[in-house]
């Protein structure tokens, strides 16, 4: 049976570091095993938000294990502006989002992320919206380019295009293994031991879930609903994401003067909270960790908290020692 291990966990309790009575939001539920060490580490309440509703169904049983403390919101964290305050929740102390999809969602292959097992080509984590065979057998050959080489950093992003296209021509692409073929065709596996399907299909299930500007608009709201002393932990799993959250984070703690694009509401030119940033370097998983789930690979926490309204931002605090082994600049 399918599970989902819960990456960077100790380095998430003690970023976030939840105390009795605090109200938390766990913005991405999936197996729950965030919102459980949370709830297990202090008496506080959890919100979690999903917008997969199956996450959503698994969460019940964890719910009736917390009763009064875990309520759980189908939705979209983008919008975890209008979800809270609609439930009654218009402050936090706390607010963690651990990126990207879960091992529920990969190990299901009629979700259609995977490129390891066969299933229909669909990818998107809620139930509506555009799947990924709309997006391969309707955009042009320029627009699925430019989509593998934007969001998927894929260098040869033209000729597999090219290939996707040609084959298309005999019938419609429909299922994650025929369009993995295709793409290793074009692209042998080389010595890294990363299947060459690998960026084409991040691309793709970021553009059909929209992630990108969903974490532009949570990091916004996220730091407007934060209380002071309030904590946001952020964990990412590639640099198109981790250079959104580094960026929000830099200039939300006063780092960097310019405007932020990612600030859809005037958020930090508005109402000028200040904040400090708790990670001047990303922390990154053990050794002991990723060997034992290699998908840690890849991840990178960062942390930012509010400071009491009174308060100046510091001039270079930090939680982590910059020469902790955990800690790296990234990217450079
Ligand atoms: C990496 S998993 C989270 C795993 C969780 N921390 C745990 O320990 O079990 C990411 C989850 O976030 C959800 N998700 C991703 N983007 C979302 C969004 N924009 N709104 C709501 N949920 C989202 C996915 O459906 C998935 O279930």
């Amino acid at each position: 049976m399918s599970t989902h291990v819960p990456v960077m966990l100790q380095e998430m309790l003690a970023s976030l570091a939840p105390h009795n009575g605090g109200i938390y939001l766990d913005a991405t539920f999936g197996g729950g095993g965030y919102a459980r060490a949370l709830l297990q580490s202090a008496a506080c309440t959890v919100w979690a938000i999903d917008r997969d509703p199956d996450a959503i169904a698994r969460g019940a049983s964890l719910a009736a294990r917390f009763p009064g403390h875990l309520h759980l919101i189908e939705g979209r964290f983008g919008d975890m502006l209008s979800l809270l305050p609609s439930a009654g929740v218009d402050r936090l102390d706390g607010v963690v989002l651990d990126l990207g999809v879960s091992s529920f969602q990969l190990d299901e292959p009629e979700r259609g992320f995977s490129f390891r097992t066969d299933g229909p080509l669909d990818m998107r984590m809620g139930q509506h919206g555009t799947t990924a065979a709309d997006l391969i057998n309707t955009l042009s050959e320029r627009d699925l380019a430019d989509l593998l080489f934007q969001l998927g950093e894929e260098r040869a992003s033209r000729r597999i295009a090219r290939a996707i296209v040609a084959a298309r021509k005999e019938a419609p692409i429909t299922t994650t293994g025929r369009l993995a073929s295709i793409i290793r065709a074009v692209l042998p596996p080389d010595r890294s031991g990363i299947d060459p399907a690998t960026r084409s299909f991040q691309a793709l299930r970021i553009r059909v879930n929209d992630e990108l500007s969903e974490i532009e608009h949570a990091l916004a709201a996220a730091a407007e609903l934060l209380a002071p002393g309030g904590r946001l932990v952020v964990v990412a799993f590639h640099s198109l994401e981790d250079r959104i959250v580094k960026r929000f984070m830099t200039e939300a703690a006063g780092r960097a003067p310019a405007p932020s694009r990612h600030d859809p509401r005037g958020l930090l030119t508005r109402s000028r909270p200040h904040f400090r940033l708790l990670t001047p370097r990303a922390l990154r998983p053990g050794a002991v960790e990723t060997a034992a789930n290699p998908r840690a690979r890849s991840a990178r926490l960062r942390a930012l908290e509010r400071l009491p309204a009174e308060s100046q931002p510091a001039a270079s605090p930090h939680t982590e020692s910059p020469h902790s082994p955990t800690a790296e600049s990234y990217p450079p």
